[in-house]
């Protein structure tokens, strides 16, 4: 007989109950809770360019949808049966309880798939996942927020936080950059974010169209026009990578501290909370000890940019 001291139980580490009681490394326990599928009726779809269409989609379990909070910067998975699921950010205002806004190009196979579909169709949603950006840290500061072509899909949920507690800010700009000013996504809430939200906009394009009377040049370029106070600005930067470390470095010769920035990471994705592994980088799950990073923890991850 074997002495019972040494019988070391079988234990399955996908148990809820065994997960959640090793020591909380990575806060992993507390996504245990949002593996649950939500189905959802796409209610509006809205085409903004030829590669970008925005979804409006509503979780028709009503107590589901009642209970459902995120936070601006974290993301869902949408499951779209026989093709999928994607990671794709929350890009609606979080006192919203009724929709959820997606912004999604077409990048491949179920993005691809997505476009097709009409309104009143069927998807299913997991989450919220991941982390997201300090709001209340930001607030009683100048924000920056930098989006750099399908960045301004992350950025739309903090900047709608900022419009709606827009007293608790100082000065606040968006600085948004395409390639072709027919890339220019929103345009249609400009004006709102000008004239009703106090928000400063600048955007810039690399290539001129005929018709564009706005900036050419890189993103960087539209510092020249504003006047940063390093000491007391937060920045959210989301575009790719290599605008990122572009814009963050020019910043942090401004003398804005590197965890005053913060950045939202895109890796392939697939469970969204840690168990697969797919989306690491190092010893770092980008699904749950991200998206949302400051610079100075993406500068310290080897391989991250
Ligand atoms: C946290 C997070 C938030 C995101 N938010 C949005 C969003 O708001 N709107 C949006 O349009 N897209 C977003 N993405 C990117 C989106 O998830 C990918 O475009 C999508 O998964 C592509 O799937 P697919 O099957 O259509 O393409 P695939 O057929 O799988 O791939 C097509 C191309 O896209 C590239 N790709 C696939 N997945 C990713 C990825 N995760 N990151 C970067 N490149 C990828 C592939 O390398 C390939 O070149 C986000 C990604 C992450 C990780
Ligand atoms: S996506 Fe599975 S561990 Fe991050």
């Amino acid at each position: 007989m074997p002495d019972k001291h040494f019988v070391i139980p079988r234990q399955d580490i996908n148990r809820e109950d065994f997960t959640s009681s090793i020591p909380d490394f990575n806060r992993r326990s507390e996504f245990m809770k949002t593996d649950m599928g939500h189905k959802c009726i796409i209610t509006s779809i809205v085409r903004l360019t030829e590669q970008e269409k925005l979804f409006k989609l509503r979780i028709i379990d009503h107590h589901e949808r009642g209970i459902f909070r995120f936070k601006p910067g974290q993301f869902l998975m949408l499951e779209l049966p026989g093709y999928g699921d994607v990671p794709i950010s929350i890009s609606s205002s979080n006192s919203n309880h009724e929709f959820l806004e997606l912004c999604i190009r077409k990048a491949g196979h179920v993005t691809s798939a997505l476009f097709t579909l009409d309104e009143g169709a069927h998807v299913a949603i997991r989450g919220p996942f991941g982390s997201s950006f300090p709001m209340d840290e930001m607030a009683g500061n100048n924000v920056l927020l930098i989006a750099g072509g399908i960045g301004i899909a992350p950025l739309r949920a903090p900047l709608f936080w900022i419009s709606e507690h827009r007293e608790r800010f100082l000065n606040v700009a968006v600085l948004y950059g395409v390639k072709e000013p027919s890339q220019l996504l929103f345009t249609y809430q400009f004006d709102e974010w000008e004239k009703i939200n106090h928000i400063t906009l600048h955007t810039i394009a690399e290539h001129a169209e005929a018709g564009w009377r706005g900036k050419n040049g890189m993103i960087t370029d539209l510092f020249q026009d504003i006047s940063i106070d390093p000491e007391h600005t937060y920045a959210i930067v989301c575009g790719p990578p290599v605008m990122f470390k572009i814009v963050c470095s020019y910043l942090d010769n401004l003398g804005i501290p590197m965890n005053r920035m913060f950045v939202s990471l895109e890796r392939r994705m697939h469970c969204g909370m840690g168990k697969c592994c797919r989306c690491m980088v190092g010893s770092t799950f980008t699904c749950v000890d991200g998206p949302v990073f400051d610079y100075w923890t993406v500068m310290n991850l080897k391989e991250a940019i």
